[in-house]
């Protein structure tokens, strides 16, 4: 795709029709010199990997993508990249008239289904990130059917849910535009505290009962704020909060 000149990341961008994982890719060469911004892309993945060691199906149609952040930040700052990841691919959506809303740490929902997942993978040495692979998954151009059966009745596709096709380059400019704009925020010192309340905003999350799966343990309680480091914040049936750096939401009911 032709991207706008302004845009730093996406610059160099590899496109090619089939990769195992566009992380692994981009993890990879990050070793041996591809610079802070560049985009690694695959039109199909034959091993797309998830969050929780799950893989990831990434049919043709999809948007499959990497980015590479090479700029040493703290292991403190590192949740803030996938949190940033999810606000800008909101806003790409948003742009073409696809409503969407973030579930808590930073998955993308239409209509309620999942569409779009986030995985960061780093390289850190003690509490220092050398860098950092955000890989980012849409279900864009594709029938949900192309899904396995079993993910259906939370997971969909653009396609499905909104009865169009995207125009994925497009799209793909204004995430790297939107992430870059938020990644300068992060470098700037600003971190996610500057966008909470646009992040708040579009949470589908909040209020809700859920349970959070957090490493081998599972926390259920109702969901009650988001704070400036982008924990989620959790009410305990016997009224204390718990404060969840990182986890998945598993259940959620209003
Ligand atoms: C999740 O489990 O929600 C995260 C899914 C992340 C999928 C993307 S697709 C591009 C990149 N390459 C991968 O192998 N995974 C990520």
């Amino acid at each position: 795709p032709h991207l706008p000149l302004a845009v730093a990341f996406g610059r160099p961008l590899f496109w090619a029709a089939e990769r195992a994982s566009t992380n692994a890719t981009a993890l990879d060469w990050a070793a041996k010199g591809l610079p802070h911004g560049a985009v690694v892309t695959a039109a199909v993945q034959t091993g797309g990997k998830g969050r929780r060691e799950r893989s990831w199906v990434s049919p043709q149609g999809g948007m499959w993508f990497s980015v590479l952040i090479r700029q040493p930040c703290a292991l403190n700052q590192a949740p803030d990249l996938t949190l940033l990841a999810s606000l800008a691919v909101r806003r790409a959506l948003a742009e073409i008239g696809v409503p969407a809303d973030i579930k808590w740490p930073n998955d993308i929902l239409v209509a309620g289904k999942k569409v779009c997942g986030i995985l960061a993978q780093m390289r850190a040495d003690g509490e220092w990130v050398d860098h950092a692979v955000i890989g980012i998954g849409i279900n864009a151009n594709f029938p949900e059917e192309r899904l396995p059966a079993d993910i259906r009745h939370r997971a969909t596709t653009i396609f499905s849910a909104c009865g169009f096709a995207i125009e994925r380059p497009r799209v793909l400019a204004t995430i790297l535009t939107e992430l870059d704009k938020l990644y300068r925020l992060l470098a700037s010192g600003e971190g996610f505290a500057s966008v909470r309340g646009e992040w708040l905003a579009h949470c589908e999350t909040m209020g809700r009962s859920v349970e959070v799966a957090v490493g081998n343990e599972i926390v259920r309680g109702t969901a009650i704020d988001v704070d400036d480091q982008g924990s989620l914040l959790v009410k305990l049936a016997h009224g204390d909060v718990r404060r969840l750096h990182s986890g998945e939401v598993l259940f959620s009911e209003s």
